[in-house]
C-alpha cells in the first residue's frame, strides 16, 4: 500500500470545495490516514517547492501556499500515489481534462487546487514534512474488503 500526501490548496479551502474534493478520493476508494488544517508557514512552503526555486513563478507560488489555511491530507492505496495524480489532472487548470479535479474545479493556471506528491520519494519526504510522528494513522477500514479483493491474500 502506498501513502501520499494531498494539500487542498487555499483557493480550495476559501471556495468550499473541501468536501467535494475529499469525497472523490473516497468514492474511489482511497483511505484517508492523516487530515489536518493548517496554515503553511513561509519556511515549510520554501522546503516543500524547494526544487521549483528560482523559476519564475516561485515567489508567487510560496506568496499563493501561506496566505490562507490549507487542508493537508495523507491518503492511502494500492497505487495512490500516480491515482491521486491522474484524479487531480495537468497541472494548469486551463488544461486539465473534465472529470478531474483541477479539469472541473477551476480555470486558473497558479491557482490550480491541489497538490499530490509526484513519486513514492517525494511521498515520503513530503509526508515528513506535514506530519508528525503519529498523525498518520493505520486504522483498519471495515469496507477494505469490498474495497479490494482480498482472496489472493493481498489487495487486487
Ligand atoms: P503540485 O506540485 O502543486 O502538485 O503541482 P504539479 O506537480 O502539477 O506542478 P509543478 O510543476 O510541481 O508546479 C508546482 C506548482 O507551481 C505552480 N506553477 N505555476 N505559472 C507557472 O508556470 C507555474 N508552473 C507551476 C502551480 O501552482 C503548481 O501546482
Ligand atoms: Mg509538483
Amino acid at each position: 500500500m502506498e501513502t501520499t500526501l494531498i494539500i487542498l490548496k487555499p483557493d480550495a479551502v476559501q471556495r468550499g470545495l473541501m468536501g467535494r474534493i475529499i469525497s472523490r478520493f473516497e468514492d474511489k476508494g482511497l483511505q484517508v490516514v492523516g487530515c489536518k488544517m493548517m496554515q503553511i508557514s513561509p519556511q515549510l512552503a520554501a522546503t516543500h517547492y524547494e526544487a521549483h526555486k528560482g523559476k519564475g513563478f516561485y515567489d508567487g507560488l510560496v506568496r499563493f501556499m501561506t496566505s490562507s489555511p490549507v487542508l493537508v491530507l495523507a491518503l492511502r492505496g494500492n497505487g495512490a500515489i500516480a491515482i491521486a495524480r491522474g484524479m487531480m489532472g495537468a497541472t494548469f487548470g486551463s488544461k486539465a481534462n473534465p472529470g478531474t479535479i483541477r479539469g472541473d474545479f477551476g480555470v486558473s493556471n497558479s491557482f490550480n487546487l491541489i497538490h499530490g506528491s509526484d513519486s513514492p520519494e517525494a511521498a515520503e519526504r513530503e509526508l515528513k514534512l506535514f506530519f508528525a510522528t503519529g498523525e498518520v494513522l493505520n486504522w483498519p477500514r471495515a469496507s477494505e474488503a469490498w474495497v479490494y479483493d482480498m482472496s489472493g491474500g493481498k489487495p487486487e
